[in-house]
């Protein structure tokens, strides 16, 4: 017998649920249907990278929805403090496995806010010979980009605010409530 779900009340820190679980089901649907398309004749399988660990919900949900040949690989790039952004520096902490000579590659993200991550990510997957690389991201806060870069797929672009939930965190907090609500700007650093 199923029970049906209780969804997670907004807390004291948080400010209005921006983008509620359904609307992110129907874009993630939309999304995975556009890269189904896009690499329908792909012959080897194409390798999602996750960037850990913002992009774990996104890339979970979006890979169940694939219906070409791809495999799932993860990535963890150094941040700066628990709770804020990347700064111009970026370092890989962890590599992925595979080998992507010859590969196609899409990196999945859970938000593209300066650029700075995805920017040192294409750069660095681009000497080791990938096929192509392209980018997905769940979220795109246009005010902040200090790159510009190509999102070849991307969820909903939202205003300058600090956003949790589906993957994003606050100093690890509500990494994994089922929508994206808004901080309150007072408890953002
Ligand atoms: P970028 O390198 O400046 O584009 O930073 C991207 C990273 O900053 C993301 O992968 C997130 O981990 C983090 N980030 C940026 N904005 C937010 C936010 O509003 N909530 C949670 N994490 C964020
Ligand atoms: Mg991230």
């Amino acid at each position: 017998m199923t029970k049906s779900l209780t969804i997670p009340p907004l807390t004291a820190d948080l400010a209005q649920v921006l983008i509620d679980a359904a609307t992110i089901e129907r874009r993630v649907d939309e999304l995975a249907a556009e890269i189904n398309k896009d690499y329908k004749d792909i012959k080897e399988p194409l390798i999602l990278v996750g960037v850990l660990k913002g992009s774990f919900i996104f890339l979970a949900d979006l890979c169940r929805k694939l219906r070409i040949p791809h495999v799932v690989d993860f990535i963890a790039i150094s941040s700066y403090g628990t709770g804020g952004t990347t700064q111009g520096n970026v370092r890989m902490l962890m590599d992925i496995r595979e080998d992507m000579s010859g590969r196609d590659v899409l990196i999945v993200e859970d938000i593209l806010d300066s650029g700075n991550t995805l920017a040192y990510l294409q750069r660095n997957f681009a000497t080791r010979g990938a096929n192509s690389v392209k980018i997905a991201t769940f979220l795109d806060k246009p005010e902040r980009h200090k790159i510009e870069l190509k999102l070849d797929y991307m969820g909903f672009k939202i205003p300058d605010v600090w956003v949790v939930g589906y993957g994003l965190d606050y100093k690890e907090k509500y990494r994994t409530l089922p929508y994206i609500a808004e901080m309150y700007p007072a408890n953002e650093e």
